[in-house]
């Protein structure tokens, strides 16, 4: 007998159940977010070459799955630097989260807090530490920091995450000068958004993101609010405000100086050569951040994915390897873990998630990402992430 489906009313829910991918979630947010808004998000550097093969390398690679042992009882749940987290993935920082959801880092931290993982707070973010952190009291929070020519701001940030109990620090080496991002170059992209009649017609056409803009208040990169002059209260070219801002004298050196005004964990994040990994595990870094910052900066960087078995090799277990970048899939996690990283993280999806369907898009992803984990594992016969080993994936031919 025909049964009826009953009608969903609440129309986010509605929304999220027609969506079955990342790539799905990734569609519905071009739909609903101004065209300028999703190129943000959405875009690499240059001809977008790293952007797309950061995700398409784990496409190189194919499973050797085992048979017939007994996958009843999965554990998906790892430590990382001495805390747990319920799966191996963290969610990288991102600026200015508050453009695709109101709520913006709000949202992010409680989802990954109700998931058990790790999630970050950029420096370039729209909602302050001491926020964040009454957000998500239970969960870990990571901090990441550019270096700004001011290190007195650098200092006061780091101080801040401290005192309000974040337990990592990411220190992005990949931006000594912005990526050349062609999607944003066109369209004229400042932070925050400048108003125009081209930004009117497409808040017009995109009216659930506009409401929710209208509502939200201005938009700021609210951890340095009043300590700068570029706090985001007015628009700027991201790529402006990075030329005049951050230290392109950054050298290894520096990691001398940010061990001493932090005494936790310091993940390089960019390493995209074996040498500057061994060299960061020389200086005494805790975590190697495999990263090209999502294909946004140098185009033709290599991918993440290909970097973690040489990495591995070369620094065998003297650092936490994360790799950050392309990860669509639970299937993509294995892969990473099987090669060698000790967890992965990811921005896009959760940004995208965040526009589609706000917090509650979040939560949807991490729960497609724990499923598709939980599901390669009792396919390829791995009942822990120790059983994940390098076996278990062969380069195609
Ligand atoms: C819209 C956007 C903003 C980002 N902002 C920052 C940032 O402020 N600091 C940073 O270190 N990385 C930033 N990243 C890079 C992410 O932390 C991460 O490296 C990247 O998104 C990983 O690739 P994926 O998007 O394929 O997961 C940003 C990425 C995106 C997409």
């Amino acid at each position: 007998m025909a049964q009826f489906d009953s009608f969903e009313f609440d129309s986010t829910a509605r929304r999220l159940k027609k969506v079955a991918s990342v790539e799905d979630l990734r569609r519905l947010a071009k739909r609903r977010l101004p065209a300028g808004v999703f190129d943000y998000i959405d875009g690499g550097a240059e001809d977008e070459r790293t952007l797309a093969t950061n995700s398409s390398d784990f496409a190189r690679l194919e499973f050797r799955p085992r048979i017939m042992r007994d996958v009843s009882q999965l554990d998906t749940s790892t430590t990382i630097f001495g805390k747990p987290a319920s799966m191996p993935v963290i969610l990288s920082p991102t600026g200015f989260t508050r453009i695709a959801h109101s709520e913006g880092e709000l949202a992010v931290t409680r989802a990954a807090e109700r998931a058990g993982i790790p999630w970050s707070l950029s420096t370039m973010g729209t909602r302050s530490i001491e926020e964040c952190a009454a957000a998500n009291p239970t969960g870990e929070k990571w901090f990441q920091v550019y270096t700004w020519k001011d290190r007195g701001l650098v200092e006061d940030l780091v101080g801040r995450a401290k005192a309000a109990g974040y337990g990592a620090l990411w220190l992005t080496v990949d931006t000594a000068v912005l990526g050349r991002r062609e999607r944003d170059v066109r369209r004229g992209m400042t932070l925050p958004p400048k108003l125009g009649p081209k930004t009117l017609i497409d808040g017009a056409i995109h009216p659930g993101w506009t409401w929710d803009f209208l509502q939200g208040g201005p938009i700021t990169f609210a951890n340095i609010v009043g300590r700068h002059e570029e706090d985001g209260s007015t628009a700027v070219t991201l790529a402006d405000h990075v030329a005049r801002q951050f230290d392109q004298a950054l050298s290894w050196d520096d990691i001398d100086w940010l061990r001493g005004i932090w005494d936790g964990p310091i993940v390089l994040k960019g390493i995209q050569t074996v040498e500057d990994a061994k060299q960061a595990v020389s200086v005494g870094v805790a975590g190697i951040g495999l990263s090209n910052h999502g294909g946004r900066q140098l185009d033709d960087a290599p991918t993440p994915v290909s970097l973690i078995e040489p990495v591995r090799q070369e620094i065998a277990d003297q650092a936490t390897i994360i790799c950050d970048g392309g990860i669509r899939r639970g299937s993509d996690i294995v892969k990473a873990i099987a090669l060698g990283a000790d967890a992965v993280s990811l921005g896009r999806p959760y940004f995208l998630a965040l526009g589609a369907g706000g917090e509650a898009g979040v939560d949807w992803l991490l729960d497609f990402l724990r499923e598709g984990l939980e599901r390669t594992m009792a396919l390829s016969g791995c009942r822990s992430l120790a059983e994940i080993d390098r076996d278990l994936v062969a380069w195609k031919r």
